[in-house]
């Protein structure tokens, strides 16, 4: 409206996959930054502009895990990030492929107590209890 420059009123997403086979959830251990090196997330990223958040996410997890993925519903809250970004966990569900670490130093599956003891990225914690949940349910 104000000049040629388009600024889009999204809010930024990093999106995180919770991706739940025979009763274990998927973590993937971080390489960077090194306050969080060694600790374990949801694998995902950044959503880019265009991008919806289950195309974005898709993306991540085919460039991060080699896998194709269906991005279902969301779980947890949502948790502000630095900069006005937003960190939201999706139920993922695997299509095609092993999960490996290309871009972590490693993958594991966890059960709903391997989860509570894991040495979790803060911001994951957030989310800890419906994933319990999701998990006693499986
Ligand atoms: O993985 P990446 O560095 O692109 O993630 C962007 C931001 O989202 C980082 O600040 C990272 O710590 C955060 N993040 C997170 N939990 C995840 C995935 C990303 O806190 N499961």
């Amino acid at each position: 409206m104000h000049g040629a420059r388009v600024e889009t009123n999204a809010v930024r997403e990093v999106a995180a996959a919770a991706i739940i086979v025979g009763g274990r959830l998927l973590l993937a251990q971080r390489v960077a930054p090194p306050e969080l090196a060694g600790m374990w997330e949801l694998p995902g990223g950044k959503i880019e502009p265009g991008e919806s958040p289950a195309q974005g996410l898709r993306r991540e997890l085919r460039e991060e895990l080699g896998v194709d993925t269906v991005v279902g519903d969301r779980i947890g809250v949502d948790v502000p990030l630095p900069k006005g970004m937003v960190l939201r966990a999706y139920l993922v569900s695997l299509c095609d492929g092993t999960p490996t670490a290309l871009e972590h130093s490693a993958v594991r599956w966890v059960t709903g107590p391997e989860l509570a003891a894991a040495d979790l990225v803060p911001n994951d914690r957030a989310w800890l209890a419906e994933l319990m949940a999701v998990l006693r349910a499986e």
